[in-house]
């Protein structure tokens, strides 16, 4: 894989796909030398909350044998000063060997990539996308059920989520089946059907989980956004909605894996987690091995 940066999961080929989720396995099974990342600086900067992605990253490139430096929070940063994000990333890029940032507006990865000479990594762009989750994603997905004659439901928040519109994109490039399940007003945005539909994309949109349950491999819940509802009412519209239980499972595939980013809120009930179709937990361990390969193959040439 040779990127400079990491923007968007539409711009990844299934031939990088494959590369990161091989070297992830590699790395998870048995490790890599540190000493090629002893001078290796990660940059975090974080503009919105962030639990998983950050501390994944942090322990990613510190197993790698490199450091990372933190902006901390925004409160606490220069941000409340006025600075504008391009002379944050001016000023970073002279720290770090690459830089992950996440950020409340859709495009702010691509626009710091304009300022940047190291590899800007997009941990989230507002409603955008979220490349980095989809990869250990499809880690997850290749490792429990495979590519092969794959069919995933999406159900929850196709309209603001934005793990939704990187791994739709991704699961466009491996050929699987796509099934989205969401009340009408959480419709997938018409700019996404309209890229998956160029793309060649097999994708059904559904209001009821129980038309394709039966059906699936995976099963992907997610988060309703409640932070980027412009007003409170509609989220409460619906809110709590589209909620699994281990009844809700019971015509589901015995094989059925039930992924979900997290946070969740209450769209998984906790009586799921200790079926056997549960693997939310794995998921996000996944982003650590998942996370060491794509530094990896990004940083290699700088440090070799
Ligand atoms: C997701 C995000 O930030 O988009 N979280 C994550 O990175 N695992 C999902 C969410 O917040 O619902």
């Amino acid at each position: 894989m040779h990127r400079e940066h990491v923007l968007s999961t539409k711009e990844l080929s299934r031939d990088d796909i494959e590369t990161v989720l091989d070297r992830a396995a590699d790395i998870a099974h048995s490790g890599t030398d540190r000493s090629r990342y002893a001078d290796t600086i990660l940059a975090l900067l974080f503009f919105e909350p962030s639990t998983r992605t950050k501390m994944s990253f942090d322990t990613a490139m510190k197993r790698l044998g490199g450091t990372t430096i933190d902006m901390g929070s925004v409160e606490s940063s220069s941000v409340t000063k006025g600075e504008s994000l391009a002379d944050t990333i001016r000023v970073i890029e002279g720290y770090a060997d690459a830089i992950v940032l996440r950020h409340p507006s859709e495009g702010a990865a691509k626009m710091a990539s304009e300022f940047a000479d190291v590899p800007i990594i997009n941990a989230g762009d507002g409603a955008g996308q979220h490349p980095t989750q989809t990869l250990l994603d499809l880690h997850t997905i290749r490792e429990n059920v495979g590519f092969d004659d794959l069919s995933v439901g999406i159900m929850g928040d196709l309209k603001y989520g934005r793990t939704v519109h990187s791994l739709a994109h991704a699961l466009t490039k491996i050929d699987a089946r796509q099934h989205f399940i969401s009340p009408e007003s959480l419709r997938l945005p018409r700019s996404v059907r309209f890229d998956l539909h160029e793309d060649g994309a097999n994708v059904r949109e559904h209001t009821d989980l129980d038309d394709v349950l039966s059906t699936l491999d995976v099963l992907y819940v997610t988060r309703i956004q409640r932070e980027r509802f412009p007003d409170e009412n509609e989220y409460r519209e619906v809110a709590g909605q589209y909620r699994i239980t281990e009844d809700a499972l019971e015509d589901a595939n015995d094989d059925l894996i039930v992924m979900h980013p997290l946070p969740r809120v209450d769209e998984i009930a906790p009586g799921v987690d200790t079926t056997t179709h549960a693997r939310y937990f794995e998921q996000a361990h996944n982003g650590v091995p998942v996370r060491m390969a794509l530094l990896d193959l990004l940083l290699q040439g700088e440090t070799q």
